[in-house]
């Protein structure tokens, strides 16, 4: 690890600011970009010191020459890719999200081959995939028939075709990763984020109905951002796309467990309304490249997530505005 440089796109997101969390953690070499520049996510990680000692760069993924000088410029060695737009903003705008979420992964793909950087970590998505009814066969594999249901998905079915061409013309290996329902602080925009917005809802003592139910995966957003960060580390020789799975729950067990943790909570979910994606899925693929997995167990994750949401409460440093859906 000594002459590596991470290049972290998204930096400014949910599982960006985790991802700089672990890397200040680890004394890691790495540029944090994003299209914004104020570090509001990470702030709620990170203290102002550890804020004022990143190497910020603000960077467009959509803008080619832009992204190859920044990996050229800081000698990067090692990509984790999460700059995108999600669902509800893919539809509301699906040229922005192509250029995004396909054009900005072709960049990172192109500056890598330019560069000769060593390993990339790139999110994907679970959207990729279609409804359970597709996938008879449990726990679903990696290597399944993708069927996106939406553009997002479509666009993510882009990266990890790019990425396998990538492996195929020019040797660019790459690890795709497939979150589904990322929860944890910073998590505030998406469609699956209202998992983590009853989490801070139970914190604040303010009602909240999760708009969805069913069985979901449900991954800590700090797991998932080690994950990212060992993917990218492990430097691998092909093109592979590979589920997380962590904890698969329904939606009706994660609420009576935070009636458990504060049980003046008014929180509930939309029963009828099940998010059109399997959940039952098999990371193997992902165990035979990195060994162990982290995973924080659910009841533990949820504690976490309450205690921390808690102190920024208390120290004014949260919106509550965000429980407004
Ligand atoms: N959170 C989840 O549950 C989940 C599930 C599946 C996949 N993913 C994928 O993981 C990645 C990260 O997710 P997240 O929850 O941290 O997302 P997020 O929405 O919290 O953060 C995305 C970040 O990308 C940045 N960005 C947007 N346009 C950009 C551009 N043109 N150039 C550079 N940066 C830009 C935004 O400013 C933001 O900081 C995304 O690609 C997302 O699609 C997330």
């Amino acid at each position: 690890m000594k002459d590596e440089v991470v290049l972290v796109t998204g930096s400014m997101g949910c599982i960006g600011a985790w991802v700089l969390r672990h890397l200040v953690d680890q004394g890691s070499k790495f540029v944090a970009t994003d299209l914004g520049d104020d570090p509001v996510r990470p702030r709620l990680l990170l203290s102002e010191d550890e804020i004022a000692g990143i190497n910020w760069q603000k960077l467009d993924v959509t803008d080619t020459a832009a992204v190859n000088n920044t990996v050229e410029k800081f000698g990067v060695t090692h990509i984790i890719h999460l700059a995108g737009l999600q669902i509800p903003f893919c539809r509301a705008n699906p040229p922005l999200g192509a250029a995004v979420n396909v054009v900005g992964t072709v960049n990172i793909l192109e500056a890598a081959r330019q560069n000769g950087v060593q390993g990339i970590a790139y999110a994907s998505s679970l959207a990729a995939l279609g409804p359970p009814e597709l996938y008879p066969d449990l726990p679903v594999r990696d290597d399944v028939q993708t069927a996106p249901t939406n553009l997002y998905g479509v666009y993510k079915v882009a990266n990890e075709e790019t990425a396998r061409i990538y492996w195929q013309d020019w040797q660019i290996g790459s690890i795709g990763i497939r979150p589904y329902n990322v929860f944890g602080v910073a998590r505030d925009q998406g469609m699956t984020a209202d998992i983590a917005k009853a989490i801070l809802a139970t914190a604040a003592g303010k009602p909240f109905h999760i708009r969805y139910g069913g069985d979901i995966a449900l991954q800590h957003a700090s797991d998932v951002a080690l994950t990212f960060i060992n993917s990218a580390r492990a430097e691998y020789q092909g093109a592979v796309v590979c589920n997380l799975r962590n904890d698969v729950t329904d939606v009706q067990t994660f609420v009576s467990k935070l009636r458990d943790l504060n049980p003046q909570a008014e929180i509930s979910c939309e029963e009828d309304n099940i998010l059109p994606f399997p959940a039952d899925l098999d990371d193997s693929g992902l165990r035979s490249i990195l060994g162990d997995i982290p995973h924080t167990k659910l009841e533990a994750a949820i504690q976490q997530d309450f205690e921390q949401f808690s102190a920024l409460i208390e120290a004014g440093k949260i919106d509550l505005n965000q429980l407004d859906n």
